[in-house]
C-alpha cells in the first residue's frame, strides 16, 4: 500500500476517534483490511458498567465515530459503503470505492469534527435562533429507527431537566455509583493531554469552590456524610436551573432498541452536534437518568436501594410524561455560550492491519 493511501485510511480513524463517547472512554478499534476495507469494532467493557445496558452507551458512540469516518472518507474522495454488523465485537465495515462527493452540508459538518467539544458551562437562556434550528434539523435527517425533536418551551425544559440530574443526586448517595463517577474524574492535565479515558477536571466547569469540594468528596466517607444533611438534592437542584438555562433541550428516540438503533441514534447525535458547532452553539450531552431508568428496568441494578429505584422510576415517569414519549433514548441541551475552559483529548488510534 502507498503511504498516500495509509495517510487517508489514517485520517478517517483519526476523525472516528474524534467522536463523543461516555467518560471519554474511546470504546473502538479499528482494523484494516487489505485492499480496501475499514472495520470499526466496539469494546463494550469500557463504559460505565451501571449505565450501559446493553451496551447502548458505547454503541452510541461507535454510531458518532461511524458518522465522523463516514464524513472523512468522502472529503478524501471515497464513497464508503457502509455494512452493519449485528454481532460480535464488529459493528460496521466500510468498503472504500474512489469517487465520493460531498454536498454542501456534509462539507459544513465535516469541517465542524475537530471544533466539536462538550460544553458544560452555563448557557444563555435565550431561544434558538431560527436558522440554527434549521440547521439542527436538517443535519438530524430523517435517518430508520432513531428521530430527533427539540424541546423548547420552558416549562418543560425546567421540568425534564429537573428529571434528569436525579442522575447526580443518586452518584452522590449511592456508594457504587459514586465509586464509578469519582473513578473516571482526574486532576493531571497531563493525563488529559495525553488522552486518558476519563473525565478531566477542567471540563467539568466546576466554580472555584466546588472543585475544592470534589477533592474531598471523591471520599465515600465525605459524601455519605454531605448525603445525610441533603447535599446531593441540593446540586440536583443547582445543576437542573443550569442544564434549563440552555435554548433547547435535544431529544433523541429510536424506534426499538437494538444495537442497529443505538448506531443510528449516535449518528444522528454526531451529525446534530456538528451542526450545531458549525452554528457557533454549544452542546452538553445530559442522559445518565435516562440510561440508570433502564438498568432498574431491567432489574439489573441489585447496588439500589428499593428507595433510589423509586427515585429513578420516578424521574423516568416525569421525563415520559413531559416529553410525552414512551421511551427516551437519549437527551442533550444545547444553546448559546462562551467557549469552553477545558476539552478532552484523544489518544491516537491504532490502526491493526494498516501496514
Ligand atoms: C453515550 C454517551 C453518554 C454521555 N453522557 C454524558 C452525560 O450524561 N453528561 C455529560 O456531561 N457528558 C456525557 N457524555 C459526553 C462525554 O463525556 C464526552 O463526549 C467525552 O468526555 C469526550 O469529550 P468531548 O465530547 O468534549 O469530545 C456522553 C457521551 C456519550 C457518547
Amino acid at each position: 500500500m502507498d503511504a498516500a493511501y495509509r495517510e487517508k485510511v489514517t485520517k478517517i480513524c483519526t476523525a472516528a476517534a474524534a467522536a463523543p463517547s461516555g467518560d471519554n472512554s474511546q470504546p473502538w478499534r479499528f482494523v484494516f483490511r487489505a485492499p480496501n476495507m475499514l472495520e470499526f469494532h466496539a469494546i463494550t467493557e469500557k463504559d460505565n458498567e451501571l449505565l450501559n445496558i446493553d451496551g447502548s452507551g458505547t454503541y452510541i458512540a461507535l454510531g458518532a465515530a461511524i458518522q465522523n469516518a463516514e464524513l472523512e472518507a468522502k472529503a478524501l474522495g471515497f464513497v464508503p459503503d457502509v455494512r452493519y454488523s449485528s454481532s460480535g465485537s464488529l459493528v460496521a465495515v466500510f468498503v472504500l470505492h474512489d469517487g465520493g462527493v460531498q454536498s454542501d452540508e456534509e462539507k459544513k459538518l465535516h469541517q465542524a469534527i475537530p471544533s466539536r467539544h462538550s460544553n458544560r458551562k452555563a448557557y444563555k437562556k435565550i431561544p434558538i435562533a431560527e436558522d440554527d434550528r434549521d440547521a439542527l434539523i436538517s443535519a438530524a435527517g430523517n435517518p430508520t429507527g432513531a428521530s430527533f425533536t427539540l424541546v423548547e418551551e420552558r416549562e418543560s425544559m425546567s421540568l425534564v431537566s429537573r428529571a434528569l440530574t436525579t442522575m447526580e443526586e443518586i452518584a452522590l448517595q449511592n456508594k457504587s455509583l459514586h465509586r464509578l463517577f469519582f473513578e473516571s474524574i482526574f486532576w493531571s492535565k497531563e493525563r488529559n493531554i495525553a488522552g486518558n479515558s476519563g473525565l478531566y477536571i477542567g471540563t467539568l466547569e466546576l466554580p472555584p469552590p466546588a472543585r475544592l469540594l470534589f477533592k474531598v468528596l471523591k471520599y465515600w466517607s465525605v459524601a455519605n456524610v454531605l448525603a445525610k444533611l441533603g447535599f446531593p438534592t441540593m446540586v440536583a437542584k443547582t445543576n437542573a436551573a443550569q442544564n434549563a438555562s440552555a435554548s433547547a433541550f435535544g431529544l433523541i428516540t429510536i424506534e426499538h432498541f437494538d444495537r442497529r438503533n443505538y448506531v443510528e441514534a449516535g449518528r444522528l447525535l454526531e451529525r446534530v452536534w456538528l451542526a450545531a458547532t458549525a452554528q457557533g452553539m454549544s452542546l452538553q450531552i445530559v442522559t445518565g437518568m435516562l440510561f440508570l431508568a433502564r438498568t432498574v428496568e431491567r432489574g439489573h441494578a441489585t447496588v439500589f436501594s428499593p428507595e433510589e429505584c423509586t427515585m429513578v422510576k420516578k424521574a423516568y415517569a416525569r421525563a415520559q410524561e413531559t416529553l410525552k414519549t414512551d421511551e427516551p433514548f437519549l437527551m442533550f441541551r444545547v444553546g448559546y455560550s462562551n467557549a469552553p475552559s477545558a476539552v478532552s483529548f484523544r489518544r491516537e488510534p491504532v490502526i491493526e492491519g494498516l501496514h
